[in-house]
């Protein structure tokens, strides 16, 4: 197992975790651009499992983890859990102390991960994406 930096090579793994994951999946192109990003992270045993990408809110005041998402046969095995880990290292190594995220209203499954793993509901965002409300999450590292 290994967690580390994406590359392009990966981008095809990733978009087959993200098309299984959301019913709005981000196209090859977007990740494409977040290659340049150094918290933009997949986990690979064999073959890529998970990915994460974390980086800094507008106001550059919080770390934000922009998407996580793992592969729907590899679920509930601690892989996304190991992936936030990384991610809030590697914000602290940026300096920042606290981290926030939105998720989908009625994404619970994330919900109940994002609250098993520390992070408080902080605010709800109506209409901020096209078919539900955000939640915004937050959790000091
Ligand atoms: C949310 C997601 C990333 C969790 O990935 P995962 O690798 O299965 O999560 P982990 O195995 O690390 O789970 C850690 C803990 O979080 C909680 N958790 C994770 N998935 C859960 C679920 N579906 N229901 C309830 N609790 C859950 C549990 O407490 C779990 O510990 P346990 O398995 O010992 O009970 C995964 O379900 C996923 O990819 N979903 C689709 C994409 C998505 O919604 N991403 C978030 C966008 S905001």
């Amino acid at each position: 197992m290994i967690i580390r930096r994406a590359l392009e090579s990966d981008i095809s793994e990733i978009v087959d975790i993200e098309n299984c994951s959301f019913q709005v999946p981000w196209p090859d192109f977007l990740f494409k651009a977040h290659l340049s990003n150094p918290g933009f992270l997949v986990y690979e045993e064999g073959q890529i499992r998970g990915y994460a990408i974390v980086s800094s809110s507008e106001d550059r005041q919080k770390a934000h983890l922009q998407s996580i998402a793992v592969h729907s046969d590899s679920r509930r095995q601690g892989i996304a859990r190991k992936l936030l880990e990384w991610c809030i290292d590697l914000a602290k190594v940026h300096g920042f102390n606290e981290m926030m995220l939105e998720v989908r209203e009625k994404n619970m499954d994330a919900r109940s991960f994002y609250s098993d793993n520390g992070f408080t509901v902080e605010g709800k965002i109506d209409g901020y994406y096209l078919d539900d409300n955000a939640i915004v999450m937050g959790k000091k590292i």
